[in-house]
């Protein structure tokens, strides 16, 4: 009995006939490849927590300016010692969220089936933006601003989670998205 290791046989061994249990596990293959490669674009469509996204060049300075000129127009209230604002904007509109070592500012409270764009961007190094329990997954780079357009259709307060390691501090990078009536 021939093993892989040993040299083939004959100099044409492509021309032996492939043996039926084989050519079976090659069709079968080649049929759950096909399946796997159309269920990408597929799910991208009909899979509702795939988020087609823009991304623009941006720099830190640009994007905390933006995010500053919300929080100033939109903030309804503070939260905890650090009084880190709670943004209302209105609906419909851009909404920034900053990434940084080792905080997501501001606070963003969205109104239920109503649509955003949601601006993303890190200050520093590579963070996740992973928003439970909706398994929404984008990274945040710096450089970067990512650009999604997100309808809330629950209400509730989601928690936004770091999921790329980022430092030290990597655990403690977590916080909330209000979403009202
Ligand atoms: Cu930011 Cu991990």
């Amino acid at each position: 009995m021939p093993t892989a290791i040993d040299p083939p046989k004959n100099r044409v061994w492509w021309r032996d006939p492939v043996d039926k249990v084989e050519i079976t596990w090659i069709v079968l293959a080649l049929i759950w490849c096909l399946i796997m490669f159309f269920m990408m674009p597929y799910w991208h469509v009909y899979g509702k927590q795939n988020l087609s996204n823009e991304a623009y060049r941006s720099t830190p300075e640009l994007f905390s300016q933006k995010t500053q000129a919300m929080v100033d127009k939109y903030t309804v209230r503070t939260e905890t010692d650090q009084k880190i604002p709670v943004v209302r904007p209105p609906a419909g509109s851009d909404v920034y969220l900053i990434a940084r070592l080792w905080q997501w500012w501001p606070l963003l409270e969205l109104e239920a089936g109503k649509s955003y764009r949601l601006h993303l961007m890190s200050m520093d190094w590579l963070h996740g933006f992973s928003l439970q329990p909706e398994n929404i997954n984008i990274q945040v780079h710096p450089g970067y601003e990512h650009v999604l357009t997100v309808t809330p259709t629950k209400e509730g307060t989601y928690s936004i989670v770091c999921n790329e390691y980022c430092g030290i501090n990597h655990h403690t990078m977590t916080s909330k998205l209000y979403v009202v009536k």
